[in-house]
């Protein structure tokens, strides 16, 4: 599979990194709004960037996006039109319910998938199965050391406390497991962000309760070097996703 990547940074390159000697994959397209970053990864892949994500779109069978939200939105349809499968990473930018539906409405015209991995949360997978019951809660509580958002905290400080719809437009960037949460659960998810100067880790708690019982998990990231807003686990999912499309056996999905 010839796989162009958007966005060239962090996830990017550990996607990279972990799949260089798969004979499943060749990683050489390459596209971000700032080319630098784009020429330093063909230069390294011995790949192609481009100028025109267009031309990217041209030569690959599949679009991994690890961006933006904004790069979602202005991007990834012109991927779908021409009948490409896509993988989003920046989630939040699903949470546009108008944009949501036209996205998926171009990709069934054209024969395309959309694929949004687990990112850097646990359970997504039973809390699918969940939502074919009733769901009564859902709720995430994130944690993030105040290095991850270029503050300097002595003490705890909650700085958002509300719905993930909400959220969502005060944090695009930092809220995409709370986006990824409340899609696969069908509910707008009660989110509480703490930056919290005793945490070296992005943690994610969620619980969700239903009909089926409850769900709680807590998830303790270490973040990526390259970026500490993101955690390797996001990028990881991806990798996950993307092997799981050679498999014969497939467990957990
Ligand atoms: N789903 C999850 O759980 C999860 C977890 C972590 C990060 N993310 C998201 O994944 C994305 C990438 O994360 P990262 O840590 O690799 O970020 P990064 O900042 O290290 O790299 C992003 C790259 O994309 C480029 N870019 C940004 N907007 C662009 C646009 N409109 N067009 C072209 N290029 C553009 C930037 O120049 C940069 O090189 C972010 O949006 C982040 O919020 C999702």
């Amino acid at each position: 599979m010839i796989l162009g990547i958007l966005g060239c940074g962090a996830i990017a390159n550990i996607i990279f990194n972990t799949l260089k000697e798969d004979n499943n994959f060749e990683i050489n397209y390459f596209y971000d709004n700032n080319v630098e970053k784009a020429e330093n990864f063909a230069k390294i892949t011995k790949g192609h960037y481009s100028e025109d994500f267009n031309e990217l779109v041209d030569n690959v069978d599949m679009v991994l996006e690890s961006a933006s939200p904004n790069a979602v939105k202005s991007l990834i349809p012109q991927a779908l039109e021409k009948g490409k499968d896509v993988i989003v990473l920046s989630i939040g930018a699903l949470m546009d319910n108008d944009f949501r539906e036209n996205i998926i409405a171009i990709a069934k015209k054209n024969n395309a998938k959309i694929y949004a991995p687990s990112g850097a949360i646990a359970g997504l997978d039973a809390i699918k199965a969940a939502s074919l019951g009733t769901i009564d809660n859902v709720s995430i509580v994130t944690r993030k050391s105040p290095r991850s958002l270029n503050q300097n905290l002595k003490e705890e400080k909650v700085i958002f406390n509300g719905k993930a719809s909400e959220a969502v437009l005060e944090f695009p960037s930092n809220i995409n497991v709370a986006s990824s949460l409340s899609l696969a659960s069908h509910v707008d998810a009660n989110v509480k962000i703490i930056v919290d100067p005793k945490v070296n880790e992005n943690m994610h708690e969620i619980t969700v309760v239903g009909s089926f019982g409850e769900i709680k998990t807590l998830v303790k990231n270490i973040p990526c070097a390259a970026n500490a807003k993101t955690s390797i686990l996001a990028a990881y999912s991806a990798i996950e996703l993307l092997k799981s499309f050679n498999e014969t056996l497939k467990i957990g999905l």
